[in-house]
């Protein structure tokens, strides 16, 4: 899978793509990152992304071109599956949403800033608008970061254990079940007997009936939804 995110911050992603699971996926070639600073595609001769807006208001826009530029460069070279601008105003991320993005070959995030971008953006590149939740950040930065994080450790291979992603919290509208290492005894607060009978079958219907009590106590919201989903 290939991400191109398109943004005024490039810097601010350096860390999150050297560490971890993002760093991993693309070391095994599951994942490549690419950085394009929208800068980069001004042709102003100050380099400008944005301008005063129409209707007088506070604030400024960011400019059609240098995006336009970008993307359609971008298209030139390859098809992309979607073109995502990350806004509060979009779908709110979940996990089926993680799920299917991360089954693409070819996506754009484009990250902007929330009633300052040109309207025209959005209606002749986006093709899907997602939210991270209900509270606004001064940029998409973030949230482009939290969105590949989702999707990029669902693609086939880049966790080590695969099966780890598929018993993840949300994967079947469950939260999932307490887990616990050692010590045995910490301070006379044990581990659960069940979880060193080595039987199968009751450690397996005991995580389900602890993922089902967690669920119903801290998102009764989510609870009933897999009945709902068949
Ligand atoms: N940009 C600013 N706030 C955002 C949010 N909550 N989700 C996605 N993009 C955003």
């Amino acid at each position: 899978m290939r991400i191109d995110i398109l943004t005024l911050f490039p810097a601010m992603f350096a860390g999150f793509f050297s560490e971890s699971i993002l760093k991993r996926a693309q070391e095994k070639q599951l994942v490549e990152m690419h950085l394009h600073n929208i800068r980069d595609y001004s042709t102003d001769k100050h380099r400008r992304v944005d301008d005063y807006p129409y209707s007088g208001e506070a604030g400024m826009v960011m400019k059609i071109e240098p995006i336009a530029a970008c993307i359609e460069k971008l298209q030139k070279e390859r098809m992309y599956d979607e073109i995502i601008f990350l806004t509060p105003d979009g779908e709110l991320l979940n996990q089926s949403i993680a799920n299917s993005l991360s089954m693409l070959q070819n996506v754009i995030l484009l990250c902007g800033h929330y009633k300052g971008i040109d309207e025209r953006i959005r209606s002749l590149f986006i093709t899907r608008e997602i939210s991270i939740g209900d509270y606004v950040l001064s940029g998409g930065e973030l949230p482009a970061a939290v969105l590949t994080d989702a999707i990029v450790r669902l693609i086939p291979g880049v966790l080590n254990d695969e099966t780890s992603a598929l018993s993840d919290s949300f994967q079947y509208e469950l939260l999932s079940p307490p887990v616990y290492t050692r010590p045995y005894d910490y301070k006379g607060h044990r581990v659960p007997d069940v979880l060193l009978s080595g039987n199968e079958k009751l450690i397996n219907d005991w995580k389900l009936q602890k993922a089902m009590e967690r669920t119903k106590e801290k998102r009764p919201d989510l609870f009933g939804k897999q009945n709902d989903s068949d």
